[in-house]
């Protein structure tokens, strides 16, 4: 036996043992040692987003009314060190920062062409608390708030679990900032830092980082589910042995439903290395080629590829089997 196996570690107790316990754990094994998952799970991306504006409250609670499992953050932090909720680095997409601090801005050459951005990390929280974050999306939104992550936390404990995605942790690290820790340490303070400490609020972890999943799970010792998010960018972790070495610090993938569309097997490689597999993202308003409506392109990942969850911005949509 060259690689440690734990199936074949419990088959030996129970044949030595016969013991009822140790044959009801290989029972178990499949599904509780492998996945965060115990059924098809719905993760609303960014809140019911195709109905309320991302990231508010508003987006948050729309999501749980529509039967979400999770609800997704992507997190920023503030100049004087706190989580928010949203998903750019900048304000200007969804939110009147351009109006309420018009010289505040950064330039920023992109491609030879000088650019005006105005970053999360160089306002305050209670600067932010003064942009209007629901306009852009409809007038009816008009002057909700970008939410702490704190206050997302409490608004949906109980409810829902929660999916926070630790974004560009690089750059906030260039600004003094430990994203990991400061994610933590929040979680700390909600006691739900632990698997299970909340059977009503799960919570997963997720980040296209590498360096940030092995932080946490290496050095960190954190042992909430991780999920390594991979995309175009970083597509050279999607083959059997990139997942392998996945699990050495995750649980799970979410993946760029288009990669998996093209190569189904996909999902059998993440089966094989102990991965849960999380495609995203589904939307009704960007439904895949070849698929009358969102549910339907939902169904066929769900029951034909046979992935564990999705990321979707219509929670509402989400098929049933
Ligand atoms: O977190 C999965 C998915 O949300 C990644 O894409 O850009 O919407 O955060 P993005
Ligand atoms: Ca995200």
């Amino acid at each position: 036996m060259s690689d440690f196996n734990p199936r074949r570690v419990i088959l030996f107790a129970a044949a030595i043992t016969s013991s009822w316990t140790a044959l009801l754990v290989i029972d178990c094994l499949p599904t509780q040692a492998f996945a965060q998952y115990s059924k098809k799970t719905i993760v609303a991306h960014r809140g019911a987003s195709e109905y309320a504006p991302e990231h508010t409250l508003e987006a948050y609670r729309l999501a749980i009314e529509q039967g979400a499992d999770y609800v997704e953050q992507d997190l920023q932090i503030t100049k004087d060190g706190v989580l928010v909720c949203l998903h750019d680095l900048t304000l200007e997409r969804t939110t009147n920062i351009e109006e309420v601090f018009p010289g505040r801005y950064r330039k920023v050459s992109h491609a030879g062409v000088s650019e005006k951005h105005w970053f999360v990390y160089n306002f305050t929280l209670e600067e932010l608390k003064r942009l209007d974050a629901g306009s852009w999306f409809h007038k009816r939104f008009s002057g909700v708030r970008i939410p702490t992550w704190q206050e997302a936390i409490q608004e949906i404990r109980g409810k829902a679990g929660l999916f926070p995605e630790i974004k560009t942790p690089e750059i906030y690290g260039l600004h003094g900032f430990d994203m990991e820790r400061l994610v933590m340490e929040e979680l700390q303070r909600h006691g739900l830092d632990q698997p299970g400490a909340d059977p009503e609020t799960p919570v997963v972890i997720q980040s296209f980082s590498v360096d940030s999943l092995q932080k946490m799970a290496v050095d960190m010792k954190v042992i909430l589910p991780l999920v390594m998010l991979l995309g175009e960018r970083n597509r050279q972790w999607v083959s059997p042995a990139g997942f392998q070495k996945v699990k050495e610090f995750a649980a799970g993938i979410g993946l760029e439903k288009s990669i998996l569309r093209g190569n189904p097997v996909i999902v059998e490689w993440a089966r094989n290395a102990g991965l849960s597999i999380t495609p995203y993202t589904f939307r009704s308003s960007r439904v895949g080629k070849g698929f009358w409506n969102v549910r339907a392109e939902m169904a066929y990942y769900l029951y034909t590829l046979d992935v564990d969850a999705l990321m979707t911005n219509n929670p509402d949509q989400f098929p049933d089997p």
